[in-house]
């Protein structure tokens, strides 16, 4: 299953997610760019365009489009909102190159998580390794520090998800854990999540 990461799979991942440009840092971008490489390398998906578009599997799909679209919407969301606020809040110090990675990394782990093989090994045997055995917020920091990419960006991958209630966020995490939040909460609102896929809690508006 483990396959190596090549030249082509890199150039791949920032088609897939052109965000990475947005990065200043060139070492950082490429960090994130190997993150998304090794993640799919180590997976039965052979991109992220692959993935179907849910929050977790099987969990609030959207009615088109691919996983490609969460991630990449997710990351322009955090930025337009770090930006808008320290635009009026100065003394806010908003780190822009960790809000773009963390929002690019934030969902790593999905390949893990999502795949098809680990699902079925998982499935017929819940209480061998677990159902998942490591989910992806978990995973995504596996990943993040194996790269050699910040602690602040692992931090966003493990605590943009309900991991994150367990810890105090930084502040580029509470803009992606928001995002992340908001992206899924607005695409329900709008009619872009298969009605049979909405989890419970955002069934319930005011645990939001
Ligand atoms: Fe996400």
């Amino acid at each position: 299953m483990a396959r190596e990461v090549t030249e082509a799979l890199r150039a791949q991942i920032r088609d897939e997610l052109p965000e990475v440009a947005a990065i200043r840092d060139a070492a950082l971008a490429a960090a994130v760019v190997e993150a998304w490489a090794l993640a799919i390398a180590w997976s039965s998906f052979g991109s992220i365009r692959e993935i179907p578009p849910s929050g977790n599997p099987g969990q609030m799909t959207l009615t088109r489009g691919d996983q490609t679209d969460h991630i990449r919407g997710v990351t322009r969301l955090a930025m337009r909102m770090a930006e808008e606020m320290a635009a009026l809040n100065p003394d806010l110090a908003v780190d822009h190159d960790i809000v773009v990675a963390g929002g690019l990394c934030h969902d790593v782990g999905k390949p893990w998580e999502f795949d098809p093989e680990n699902r079925r090994r998982w499935e017929a045997a819940p209480r061998g390794v677990g159902l998942p055995s490591i989910r992806h917020p978990a995973y995504g920091v596996h990943l993040c520090l194996t790269v050699g990419l910040p602690e602040a960006v692992a931090h966003i991958a493990g605590a943009h998800s309900g991991e994150g209630e367990l810890v105090v966020r930084s502040l580029e995490g509470t803009i992606v854990h928001l995002s992340d939040i908001g992206y899924w909460t607005m695409a329900l609102a709008g009619g872009l999540i298969r009605p049979e896929t909405v989890s419970q809690k955002y069934r319930r508006p005011i645990s939001l």
